[in-house]
């Protein structure tokens, strides 16, 4: 069934959700009525949207006409009864299963046969929801980002008794209205919420173990292209929601540890330290973040000008950037990089010390499996720009190597972040993992590669989708890092999925001769 957009709609719940969804139906064209439950509540909506549509003119964004036109297709209805006409229901009330199911057997016994139900949980169990209903198979997640006028995403969730045709009109709804819809199988977290745990999980991890201060972490992420650091994001989202939402996606994994909350987020929920909303979180508000501390501004020169010879090791498009950059930082040397591309790892030899890209160990493991003291290892650089990027340097080397490791960052055209000495550091240990979970994602058919990627850009704004990260990375090398990860913590939560073990496997198959 297709829906043209002159087909009738009701949206339940006119709060934040719903008047949003009202909106994007009205401009879309539809005929859109709109219930709540509290007395006039829907009323209350419209009248909000009208103002917001008239910032929306003033600003030359929208004419008059069509802001007049868009309210005028939105009729507030206090009697769900009113509903009845509709061939779309989109719901938006409270997030309860026995509220959601309530009112789509209501809006079962009001609606045609044919009529399409549409959840916008962004939790409960699509499936749960239509257990109950005569007809299951027409009930379907439409998941809408907030604000739903600005987000392109939807999330558009196939329950286990879901007809593909109802949710295919409903994809193609979505489309019609300007969003990108992602088809999603009704697990917990669907797409978007489920692989974008480890972005929080890790950064809470390294606080845990005292790795590095907030400000240092969200630097280095914002480092990698991400818009917002994970310690400013949950400040932002509100310690207690992303708290809620880790929970509950534990939960509902049976308790599976690779998705155990934090400790550390815990006592800031218990203490009120809810970010923004409270005045405080892992910063004060309205203050935000606290500066670096200042690099050593004459801390490259001095690097540079104490080697004697410099080789940049390994092969790849990290190995060709650092070697340009070696090369023009040595340019007042007299001399230039060596290179040596078939080495098993990539970065620089400056003389006798190592400064090495991450590939899960220490820097102190790499250091005792090589037989070398002044080592230090690096953050994967994610982003083309000069950026915040994280290293450690190994404890036993020598005071000028802690120097000049740093230098040599700076050299290099990085803001060198100073962290402890954990396997994957800051940005190869999240991505890495989001890859992993984008990956256990495919393998469980929550949705396809592409449409990970897609949810991933659109819904919480990453630089890159998963499996972009992945094509610029490898599977081996993923794997390398995740099993770094779990020879030093163990436990479930940096199990590697079997669909990048076999990625790797299949990649090695193929390379051979
Ligand atoms: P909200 O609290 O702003 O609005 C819910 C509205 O539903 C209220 O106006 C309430 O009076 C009304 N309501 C409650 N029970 C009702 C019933 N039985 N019949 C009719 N109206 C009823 O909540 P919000 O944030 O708009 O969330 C709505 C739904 O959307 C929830 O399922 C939530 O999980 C989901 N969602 C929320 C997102 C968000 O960022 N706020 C994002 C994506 C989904």
């Amino acid at each position: 069934m297709s829906a043209p957009n002159n087909t009738p709609i009701v949206v339940i719940g006119a709060g934040i959700m719903g008047a949003g969804i009202a909106q994007v139906a009205a401009q879309a064209g539809h005929p859109v009525k709109l219930h709540d439950a509290r007395p006039g509540a829907a009323a209350e909506a419209k009248g909000k949207l009208g103002a917001t549509l008239d910032g929306l003119v003033a600003k030359g964004k929208l004419t008059a006409e069509s802001a007049a036109a868009t309210l005028a297709r939105i009729t507030p209805i206090e009697q769900l009864a009113q509903a009845d006409g509709a061939r779309i229901a989109i719901e938006a009330i409270v997030e309860d299963l026995a509220a959601k199911r309530a009112l789509f057997r209501d809006l079962e016994a009001l609606l045609g046969d044919d009529a399409i139900l549409a959840t916008n949980t962004s939790s409960i169990s699509v499936t749960a929801i239509a257990n109950g209903l005569k007809h299951p198979g027409r009930l379907v997640g439409m998941h809408f980002f907030n604000p739903v006028p600005l987000m392109k995403l939807v999330e558009v969730v196939s329950g286990l008794r879901t007809e593909p045709a109802v949710a295919a009109t409903v994809f193609e709804l979505g489309k019609a209205w300007g969003k990108v819809p992602v088809h999603a199988k009704s697990t917990p977290g669907f797409i978007v919420n489920r692989i974008a745990r480890p972005f929080y999980a890790e950064a809470l991890a390294l606080l845990l173990e005292q790795a590095a201060a907030p400000e240092a972490l969200d630097a280095c992420l914002r480092g990698a292209g991400f818009r917002m650091g994970p310690c400013e994001l949950m400040d932002l989202i509100g310690h207690d929601t992303n708290f809620a939402v880790t929970k509950s996606v534990y939960e509902a994994n049976f308790f599976d540890k690779r998705f155990a909350p934090s400790l550390v987020q815990a006592e800031m929920v218990a203490g009120g330290l809810l970010g923004r909303k409270s005045g405080r979180g892992f910063y004060a508000h309205p203050a935000g973040a606290p500066a670096l501390p200042a690099t050593d501004a004459g801390g490259a020169a001095r690097a540079v000008a104490a080697a004697r010879e410099v080789t940049v090791h390994g092969s790849g498009a990290i190995a060709d950037a650092l070697a340009e950059r070696a090369a023009a930082a040595l340019a007042t040397q007299g001399f230039g990089p060596a290179r040596r591309p078939s080495s098993g790892w990539t970065g620089l030899a400056v003389d006798g010390a190592r400064l090495v890209l991450t590939s899960g160990p220490t820097a102190a493991e790499w250091a005792a499996d090589n037989g070398v003291d002044d080592v230090a290892v690096f953050d994967r650089p994610l982003h083309a720009e000069p950026a915040a990027l994280a290293y450690a340097v190994n404890p036993g080397a020598g005071a000028a190597w802690h120097a000049h490791a740093a230098g040599w960052l700076q050299a290099l055209g990085f803001a060198p972040v100073s962290v402890a000495d954990t396997p994957g550091l800051v940005v190869a240990r999240t991505v890495a993992m989001l890859v992993n979970e984008a990956a256990d994602a495919v393998l469980q058919g929550v949705c396809d590669a592409a449409g990970a990627d897609a949810a991933m850009k659109l819904g919480v704004n990453y630089p890159a989708g998963p499996f972009e990260w992945l094509a610029r990375w490898s599977a081996a090398e993923v794997v390398a890092l995740l099993q770094a990860l779990d020879g030093c913590y163990r436990g479930e939560r940096y199990r590697t999925s079997p669909w990048l073990q076999r990625r790797a496997r299949a990649d090695r198959h193929n390379r051979a001769p």
